[in-house]
């Protein structure tokens, strides 16, 4: 893959995708790039993301690796000034990095650590990513700022306190940014998906396991969500085709938060 458009629908765009190493951040470099977007992968695992970076295009002219500590405003800046000066500008900041913690914890066991260390790279490096690219968009009078929230912003109980505090804080943050931004040509979205697995190096049973339990659960059956579909989603909220979506949390759920079935479950049961 050397980066020329399969697809074309960013066609001479430059996306920086944080947490790009891994899962969906990797998802959507890989699809970005089809698309025809020049792409910065920024991440903590270096020598996974230099490796995908390689793989992808050997010559790093489409598409290159740069460390960054999302929490870290050195490293952000950094990280979007040398994007800049390397591919000219900047059209798209994916700010994706997160941390995840568990599914269920008491309030009387939320340790201030480990909030304050959520806080830190899911919301702080959020507003961090978002603060520089909006610097380097604002001259520009356009430009494209996402983030991957989560769906547990539309349906409570399913995540530790100090995750869904992090994610309800991106939501707010894109509201807040889109009334901001706007007036600069700025869209502001984020992304909120439901259960993927992600990581490296999973066994075929866990695969197996993980996706049979999803489809138990989820609402919408004859599918199991994968990365690429969260990153299908962050491509139309990036590309031109959403010139005037701004302030959206796109949920990617297949309806699970808005169906409650313990009335229908309760009913089948009498
Ligand atoms: N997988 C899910 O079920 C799910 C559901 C809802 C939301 N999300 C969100 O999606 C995003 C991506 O998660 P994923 O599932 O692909 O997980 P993942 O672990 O595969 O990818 C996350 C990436 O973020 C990177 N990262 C972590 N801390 C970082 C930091 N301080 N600076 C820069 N990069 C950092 C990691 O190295 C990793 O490459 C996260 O924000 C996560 O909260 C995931």
């Amino acid at each position: 893959m050397n980066g020329s458009a399969v697809h074309g629908r960013l066609e001479g765009k430059v996306a920086i995708v944080t947490g790009g190493a891994s899962g969906i951040g990797a998802s959507a470099v890989r699809l970005f790039l089809e698309n025809g977007a020049k792409v910065v992968i920024a991440d903590v695992q270096d020598s996974l993301g230099q490796s995908l970076a390689n793989e992808l295009d050997s010559t790093n002219k489409h598409v290159c690796y740069i460390h960054c500590d999302v929490s870290n405003e050195d490293d952000v800046a950094n990280l979007v000034d040398t994007a800049v000066s390397k591919f000219g500008h900047l059209d798209i900041m994916y700010n994706n990095a997160g941390i995840m913690n568990g599914s269920s914890e008491s309030i009387l066991d939320t340790k201030k650590a480990d909030l304050e260390r959520m806080l830190g790279v899911n919301l702080i490096g959020a507003v961090l990513g978002a603060k520089h690219a909006a610097r380097v968009m604002i001259p520009n009078k356009k430009g494209c700022i996402l983030f991957t929230a989560s769906a547990i912003t539309k349906i409570a109980g399913i995540a530790t306190h100090s995750y869904a505090v992090s994610k309800y804080g991106i939501v707010g943050l894109t509201n807040n940014l889109a009334a901001e931004l706007g007036s600069h040509g700025i869209r502001v979205n984020c992304v909120s998906p439901f259960g993927v697995l992600t990581g490296c190096d999973h066994s075929q049973e866990k695969v197996r396991q993980f996706e049979g339990f999803m489809s138990a659960v989820g609402n919408l059956k004859g599918g199991v969500l994968r990365a690429e579909d969260i990153a299908k989603a962050a491509l139309y909220l990036a590309s031109d085709e959403a010139s005037y979506v701004s302030g959206l949390n796109l949920v990617v759920d297949g309806g699970y938060s808005v169906v409650n079935p313990t009335l229908m479950r309760a009913t089948m049961m009498r």
